[in-house]
């Protein structure tokens, strides 16, 4: 049986589209993306999916308390029976009921090294810190933001030259590349997490 595959996206979906190539090219392999979510209509990822005629919905978070949100999102991943959720640009907090029903079955991408830079603009954050090296994390998702273990992360160096949108467009290479490798490791089960540290057992 093919381990199934739920994203949630709410806008470009460049994670997506390099989650789905590596599905079809079996860098991930017996696996398939199973439904595309987003809370925004029109997100640009929900056109790129119907492009791969990967199923999609859109569900309007307008006006619904948190968890209520998440329920509606819940029944539809629980119909789409997926093994594993990826946040890929999902804007939207977690309500607790979501993270302890999926628990470590939720991966998020995010463009820093995680625990510096959460939250928005993180590639401008670095910039503005003045740090020499930013990067990208892959991380089971918890009640907090831009937490959880972390399974994958990679590294840039930031040049003098370095614009918001250079530094951006480098972060984001390794972030296409990182993901695929992070849900391969979590679909294969090869890994254990004690405490904070995710471990690879083969
Ligand atoms: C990516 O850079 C991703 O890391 C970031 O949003 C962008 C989505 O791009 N996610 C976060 O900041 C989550 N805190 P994409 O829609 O092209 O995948």
């Amino acid at each position: 049986m093919k381990k199934r595959i739920g994203v949630l996206l709410s806008g470009r979906g460049s994670n997506f589209e390099a989650l789905a190539e590596s599905v079809a090219a079996g860098r991930i392999p017996n696996a398939e993306i199973a439904v595309v979510i987003s809370n925004r209509e029109g997100a640009p990822g929900i056109q790129r999916a119907e492009a791969r005629g990967i199923k999609t919905q859109v569900i309007s978070s307008k006006g619904l308390e948190r968890e209520v949100y998440d329920r509606q999102v819940a029944a539809v991943l629980d119909e789409h029976q997926v093994d594993v959720i990826c946040l890929a640009g999902y804007m939207r907090l977690l309500s607790p009921f979501f993270v302890a029903k999926f628990l470590n079955r939720i991966l998020n991408i995010h463009p820093s090294l995680l625990p510096s830079f959460p939250g928005l603009e993180s590639q401008r954050q670095a910039l503005e810190y003045g740090v020499k090296f930013a990067g990208c994390t892959v991380h089971f998702v918890d009640e907090n933001l831009d937490a959880g273990p972390i399974i994958l992360q990679a590294t840039v160096p930031i040049l003098d030259g370095d614009t918001e949108a250079t530094l951006s467009e480098k972060i984001l290479k390794e972030e296409h590349r990182i993901y695929s490798q992070a849900v391969n490791i979590v679909l294969e089960g090869k890994y254990k997490i004690e405490g904070r540290r995710v471990l690879r057992t083969g």
